[in-house]
């Protein structure tokens, strides 16, 4: 536990920028991470450093010769934190256009005919990509139904579903609006038993700052990561494809190597940043094993991040000192519920007497930042179902403390009692 370590938590803190102040607005606890995380000091360093670089790759000199190497560099720790050995690593414009890529290759390298299978807990990212090239195909892209009451979808759900005709099927490791994760291996294992030759997605975008990656033991085909959610920055996200995927007919220069998904020059300083955030992890990983292995202290690092996270979730949840949690107070409704098992950095609620953007605002006042989801494209997906407009989303990750979880409850508490007076 990473607050059992003392000033571990500060110095965790001290490797990331703008942790208590939002160099726009001035002091405030940063609960907006599932929006996007606070970034490390070194990958800020690393991206300038990179853009002023003005050398190209595969030319004969040390600037070239440099850049390649931090993108063999980044290419290599990107796999070690996925845990992927096979198959190929690339890095494109964002997670969406990842999520895109790997799709279209998948349904346009399966064969023919089947069907496509996806759920309803998805980020349009991952759906859109499916419903695209479901339509373009001529299948039928079928969808699992999330349930309301928990946030999540179950392997049950999807086995209604599963045939011998499932092509493509695409599984969100963690939902960016309940926080719930969705038990990725068994619902791969329970698609390869009756398709085998289904190409397999997993979205884990939400879920990669949170805790542990296993490419190799999920069985899957394609994964996605979002690296500004992740410690890094914007401008790129990476994904990682299967070999058997990687061999199916994609966009190429022709005469290229077959197995470059990458098309056009390549941002060393993306790739050097995600090294950045794998150091950071070794680091972390480093104070709760002796193992030397790099892949050990990133899973000792994800199971610390994971227990200091589950600390603070409770906390949200059922209180903390003498605050009461989010599930004990009156007017409060959670979205999916109130586990703790199973969530991941996010807790979605609705204040009733409040308009979800004025809570965000009146939080905004009280110096916490968190984010408004309304029932649009992004999140009508879960708002909908439940009758709801909005909500407001509380995403926090291992750098936050319990004390700015017991201010965040504070602030709660205050805009409940001020909802006569004007918080609504
Ligand atoms: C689960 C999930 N999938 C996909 C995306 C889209 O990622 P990007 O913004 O990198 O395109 C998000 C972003 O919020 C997300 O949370």
């Amino acid at each position: 536990m990473i607050t059992d370590k003392p000033g571990l938590l500060d110095e965790v803190r001290s490797r990331f920028a703008h942790v208590d102040a939002c160099p726009f607005e001035g002091p405030r606890v940063f609960f907006e991470n599932a929006g996007g995380a606070l970034r490390l000091k070194s990958v800020i360093e690393t991206s300038a450093a990179y853009a002023g670089y003005p050398d190209n790759q595969g030319r004969d000199n040390p600037a070239s010769k440099a850049l390649m190497a931090a993108i063999d560099k980044g290419r290599a720790d990107m796999r070690l934190f996925l845990n992927a050995p096979g198959g190929q690593i690339f890095v494109g414009e964002s997670g969406t256009e990842v999520l895109f890529r790997l799709v279209r290759t998948a349904a346009l390298g399966a064969a023919e005919g089947g069907v496509m299978l996806g759920s309803t807990l998805e980020h349009p990212a991952s759906r859109s990509a499916m419903a695209r090239w479901a339509d373009v195909t001529g299948r039928p892209h079928l969808l699992a139904v999330h349930d309301d009451a928990t946030g999540t979808v179950s392997l049950e759900e999807y086995q209604r579903h599963i045939t011998t005709d499932v092509r493509v099927a695409t599984i969100v490791q963690t939902s960016p609006v309940t926080g719930m994760s969705v038990d990725v291996p068994a619902i791969a294992a329970a698609i390869r038993e009756k398709a085998p030759e289904a190409f397999i997605i997993v979205d884990g975008i939400q879920h990669a700052s949170h805790g542990h990656i296993d490419c190799a033991a999920y069985g899957v085909d394609g994964y996605a990561v979002s690296p500004y959610k992740v410690f890094a920055r914007h401008g790129y996200g990476f994904g990682w494809a299967s070999d058997r995927l990687t061999a199916c007919k994609k966009e190429q220069v022709v005469g290229g190597p077959a197995h470059v998904w990458e098309l056009g020059t390549r941002d060393a300083g993306a790739y050097a940043t995600f090294s950045d955030v794998v150091d950071y992890l070794d680091w972390l990983g480093g104070r709760f094993t002796e193992a030397t292995d790099r892949r050990a202290r990133v899973e000792a690092a994800a199971a610390a991040i994971h227990d200091h996270e589950a600390r603070l979730m409770g906390a949200m949840l059922h209180g903390t000192g003498n605050l009461r949690g989010l599930a004990e107070m009156p007017g409060v409704t959670l979205i999916g519920g109130a586990a703790t098992k199973g969530r991941e950095g996010v807790v979605s609620l609705v204040l009733d007497g409040v308009e979800s953007g004025a809570l965000v605002n009146f939080l905004s006042a009280e110096g916490i930042r968190v984010h408004v989801r309304n029932d649009d494209h992004y999140c009508g997906n879960i708002l909908k179902p439940l009758g709801l407009r909005s909500c407001i989303r509380v995403s926090v990750c291992h750098y936050n403390s319990l004390e700015e979880v017991a201010r965040f409850l504070s602030a709660i508490e205050a805009a409940a009692e001020n909802r006569g007076a004007g918080a609504s």
